[in-house]
């Protein structure tokens, strides 16, 4: 089932005015779950994570690490393509992690999708290097977040793709002013060969797209 953007359109602004936007940064208890519920079926995000797994250009034996998973539409959608690869995603909230398990059980079971609960400041992987890396509207809630592209790059080999997908919200920022910070963030981080897509969502989404420096 997908929520009609018309009653989401109604019902999250007044939810944001009553304290209901942290819930999308660290989900938790019943409001983090409906939170959850909102991600994992909006029409909107089920396109913006579908269209930014599709720009990674996930190959059958990629392994790739997606950071704030949220309920795993993205890890989803990347083991569907990695089918002989496996996807790691990670996010801080119990609450959404758990509607991941649900929504990935099959891969979980059959061990090509781990779900990992951890904040990324500070998250130890022991792994072996990642071909590519996703995180989908998520780096504006990091703390330092060119350290954590930083701590990010060396969980990548030599070559490794990201893709860092941004729907600005906040009056006057850009879809273009996002894709420059979030290059900005990365350059710092080594990573270079940036190209930047732009979804006609409203706002417009974007995807800055690159490859870590051999
Ligand atoms: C707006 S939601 C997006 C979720 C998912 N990427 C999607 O598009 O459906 C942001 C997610 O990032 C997670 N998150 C925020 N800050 C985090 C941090 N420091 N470490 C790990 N996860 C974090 C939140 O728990 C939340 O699930």
């Amino acid at each position: 089932m997908e929520i009609e953007e018309k009653v989401l359109g109604r019902l999250l602004p007044w939810w944001a005015r009553h304290g209901g936007l942290a819930q999308f940064h660290r989900p938790t208890g019943a409001a983090g779950h409906l939170a959850g519920w909102i991600m994992g079926h909006r029409e909107s995000n089920l396109a913006r994570n579908r269209w930014a797994v599709e720009l990674l250009d996930v190959q059958p034996a990629d392994r790739v690490l997606e950071l704030g998973c949220g309920p795993g539409v993205a890890v989803a959608a990347l083991a569907a393509r990695a089918t002989r690869g496996s996807v790691v995603g990670v996010d801080h909230s119990p609450v959404v992690l758990r509607q991941a398990r649900r929504r990935n059980r099959a891969a979980v079971r059959a061990g090509r999708v781990r779900l990992v609960c951890s904040p990324v400041e500070g998250l130890a992987l022991d792994e072996e290097a990642f071909d590519a890396a996703l995180a989908v509207n998520t780096v504006g809630m990091w703390p330092e977040p060119a350290a954590r592209l930083r701590e990010l790059g060396r969980l990548l080999r030599p070559g490794g793709r990201i893709a860092l997908v941004s729907q600005p919200r906040m009056p006057g920022v850009t879809a273009v002013a996002a894709a420059d910070e979030l290059t900005g963030l990365l350059t710092e981080a080594g990573f270079g060969d940036f190209r930047a897509e732009t979804l006609d969502l409203d706002p417009p989404v974007v995807c800055v797209l690159a490859k870590l420096g051999s």
